[in-house]
């Protein structure tokens, strides 16, 4: 059973699943459990972000992480600044951690970064002061997708330890894979990583034991929960993949399903490749918790903005006042 909850959140940074503790994991869960009826009623929730400013800075696309983190941020009384990539001066050579110092001198409480370099947001949390949330940084982690994973997780078991999530497909290319790897072995549960050879190659980066099975069939009725990844094309150059091999020994069907333990659920974080690694009826059937996993996003990241700012504001309060740069700024003597 893995250890309960720290009295205080003490981090400002949200980067990744493998720094934290079991302890700050829960926490994260329980406090986004606290959120979860003002993500999708129109209750009001409480103002804990007013008057603060998130910037969402977003170098690849992104349909949820986007407009989850928005919405938790203004549900919450932020506002919310959007910023995109192609249309500003990272076009004219100017550096991420340039673009970050510059927006964070207007004024923020929080980035939101997604980039497809890993270890941008690590990167852009030591050029600013305020706090960094990471949503996802190539194929290394995406820390609020495995949250969103394990609260969906929980409302289905009511634990997360003794658990077997079967995670199917392109993991080596999978930040969700490798967050939901780290997350899941603090709580107690097991991931299995499943896919052809060429998929379940270039994991040397992680530091943790990790199981992997080519086989499907055979790995199926040990799970709980079946996670669908998504083929991530954009990211295959010079992989040779055959879609119609792939499917035969890899595709998630009604028929595979039915392998899984009585009660499995299927988990994907989007966005899916319809009819190549899931058909319709199992992404739409009575065992998908898919749309669930959208709908815990929002807590989650409500959770994660709120614990993150909350620790920065501490640490604001607590710190030597800054060098103030305003009307009144003189040059040092
Ligand atoms: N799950 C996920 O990260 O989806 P988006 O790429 O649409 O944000």
């Amino acid at each position: 059973m893995a250890k309960r909850t720290p009295a205080q959140w003490t981090r400002k940074h949200l980067l990744g699943l493998e720094d934290l503790s079991a302890g700050e994991i829960l926490h994260l869960l329980d406090t986004a459990e606290k959120f979860l009826p003002y993500t999708t009623a129109r209750k009001a929730a409480p103002q804990k972000l007013k008057g603060r400013t998130v910037l969402n800075l977003f170098c690849e696309d992104s349909t949820r992480t986007r407009t989850s983190f928005t919405l938790a941020a203004e549900r919450l009384g932020a506002r919310v600044i959007q910023f995109h990539a192609a249309t500003s001066s990272l076009s004219k050579n100017e550096t991420l951690l340039d673009t970050a110092r510059n927006i964070e001198a207007m004024g923020l409480d929080a980035i939101v970064i997604r980039h497809q370099e890993r270890g941008a947001s690590e990167a852009v949390a030591k050029a600013v002061n305020c706090s960094v949330l990471n949503a996802g940084d190539d194929s290394h982690e995406h820390p609020t997708q495995g949250l969103l994973d394990f609260l969906a997780l929980r409302h289905k078991f009511g634990r997360l330890d003794g658990l077997t999530v079967g995670i199917v497909g392109d993991i080596r290319h999978s930040r969700v894979a490798r967050s939901n790897l780290h997350g899941l072995a603090k709580l107690g549960s097991r991931a299995i990583f499943v896919g052809p050879a060429l998929f379940l190659d270039g994991l040397d980066d992680l530091t943790v034991p990790v199981e992997k099975s080519t086989d499907l069939n055979a790995i199926l009725p040990e799970c709980d929960a079946v996670m669908m990844l998504r083929v991530q094309f954009e990211r295959h150059e010079g992989v040779a993949f055959d879609a119609e091999e792939y499917k035969r020994g890899y595709q998630l069907t009604a028929k595979r399903l039915a392998r899984a333990k009585k009660g499995a659920i299927v988990l994907h974080p989007g966005p899916i490749n319809r009819g190549l690694e899931i058909t319709d009826e199992v992404a739409d059937g009575p065992q998908s918790a898919i749309l669930h996993q959208v709908t815990c996003g929002v807590a989650v990241r409500m959770a994660a903005l709120s614990l993150c700012i909350g620790a920065l504001e501490r640490e604001r309060r607590t710190a030597r006042p800054r060098r103030r740069w305003g009307p009144d700024w003189k040059p040092a003597p």
